[in-house]
């Protein structure tokens, strides 16, 4: 039996409500801490181009056909699969779906507590007078000897599963209204100041120029992965969050609004960080510790840096926590819809089993890196793994579902309110949701891991 009762459901308040609660989703350490590492290690401005490119032709109408499903079903993503096409396999996608939550929770979370970590060290004065050199080397050793990034990742996560314990309405609208606008503002001051740097010019030519011989079959997955990443897409956290908006949003709007927010927020975190890293000589390949590197030294050179460092790694703590609560809420939204758990029980499960996964990656570059799968640590196999096959993968079923075995008639009802709205752009979303976007992440997908090459 299903716990599942319509009218029990909560929903989002108010349009602003909507975007604010997917924007929070969707902005996050993805853009300000993945984004920046994943674009130097893969070529740059060049990278940049390929990243705007899979946004417009496949991330957007993802994340539509994400919105379209949830609002259509007003159920979690195994339960939105089953009600759509009972007694076929589609559920499965929803269920890879809750599976791909628990890996990106416990990676996320992880870094989620670094964030903590800096708050904590501000606070404590150890980013005051230190070297490019000496921040590289204390990053590496909280990593690498301490217990801390367990610490800080247990904070975390009571944090996620506490605010997702208090409702989908109350918790997730409004703290994200309030802070996702000063974040903004904070990394447009920190962009200021890493232009202003000596040597800024160089940076910025890393990551607006592209060099189209770093356009590698690799550097286009890594791209795609990454866009589903920040997007929130192809796990069932928009089919979530599309199951609790009400049915007078204009779903294609607030696909394009949210996509065109996180865009310009990673935008933003790559102008703050690359004329810095240029600035400070540091490696733009310098991998998944750039931007705990990069921003103490840039809080370095302003007046008042440790007042801003503080503020920048609480809002970035706070911009995590909007996304870990939307993955959280996938899980539990399964849990206690199909299971017939209550939402209670389904986080305290959640949250005790994310402990075991979470606590291992958080150790797993200290010490527990000796412990490899497929020659990757625990970390690094949630984070490739869920970003470069889980998300694309779903992606690609969940537009493939819509556009050959869904009505046109259901999807375009849905995009229309019912016939309110005009969806001019229907017959294109239709064939890119048909042919295009399936295509090409299935190219990408065989070409980045080379089954075959172009
Ligand atoms: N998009 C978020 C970020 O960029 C992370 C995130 C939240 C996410 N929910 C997700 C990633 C679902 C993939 C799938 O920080």
């Amino acid at each position: 039996m299903s716990g599942f009762d319509f009218n029990k459901r909560d929903s989002f308040g108010s349009r602003l409500g909507v975007i604010a609660a997917a924007a929070g989703s969707a902005v996050g350490l993805g853009n300000i801490w993945r984004f920046p590492y994943v674009l130097g290690e893969n070529g740059g401005g060049a990278f940049l181009l390929v990243y705007l490119l899979i946004v417009f032709a496949i991330g957007i109408p993802v994340m539509m056909s994400e919105l379209v499903i949830g609002r259509r079903t007003n159920r979690n993503p195994v339960g939105a699969f089953k009600l759509l096409a009972p007694r076929k396999p589609w559920y499965l996608v929803g269920l890879m779906g809750v599976v791909s939550a628990f890996m990106i929770l416990a990676f996320y979370t992880a870094v989620s507590g670094w964030t903590l970590e800096y708050m904590y060290q501000t606070v404590t004065g150890g980013l005051v007078d230190k070297s490019s050199d000496e921040l590289a080397g204390m990053f590496h050793s909280f990593r690498a000897e301490s217990l801390r990034p367990a610490l800080w990742f247990v904070i975390f996560m009571l944090a996620t599963s506490a605010i997702v314990l208090g409702g989908v309405r109350r918790g997730i609208e409004t703290s994200t209204k309030i802070m996702m606008p000063l974040l903004f503002v904070i990394l447009i001051i920190m962009c200021v100041r890493s232009l202003t740097l000596p040597g800024a010019s160089e940076g910025l030519d890393f990551l607006f120029k592209p060099d189209f011989s770093k356009i590698t079959g690799k550097a286009i997955l890594m791209a795609l992965g990454q866009v589903f990443f920040s997007l929130s897409i192809g796990m069932g956290t928009i089919i979530t969050y599309g199951s609790y908006i009400q049915k007078d949003n204009n779903l294609a709007n607030t696909a394009v609004q949210v996509s065109l927010i996180d865009t310009m927020v990673a935008v933003l975190a790559g102008v703050a960080i690359f004329p810095a890293v240029f600035a400070f000589g540091i490696s733009p390949s310098s991998g998944e510790s750039l931007t705990f590197i990069v921003l103490p030294g840039v809080f370095q050179q302003m007046a008042g840096g440790m007042f801003f460092s503080f503020m920048f790694f609480l809002l970035l703590a706070l911009a995590a926590l909007t996304s870990t609560i939307s993955v959280l809420e996938v899980i539990v939204a399964y849990f206690s819809e199909q299971l017939g758990w209550s939402r209670k029980v389904s986080i305290m499960v959640a949250t005790l089993s994310m402990f075991i996964l979470g606590i291992s990656a958080s150790l797993s570059l200290g010490v527990m890196q000796n412990v490899k799968i497929f020659d990757l640590n625990i970390f690094d196999l949630l984070n490739n793994t869920t970003a470069n096959i889980l998300l694309p993968l779903g992606g690609l079923l969940i537009v493939a579902f819509l556009g050959w075995f869904f009505p046109s008639r259901d999807v375009r009802d849905e995009l229309t309110n019912g016939g309110l709205l005009k969806a001019r752009y229907y017959y294109l979303y239709r064939f890119v949701i048909k042919f295009i976007a399936p295509i090409a992440i299935a190219l990408v997908f065989l070409n980045g891991i080379g089954i075959i090459k172009f």
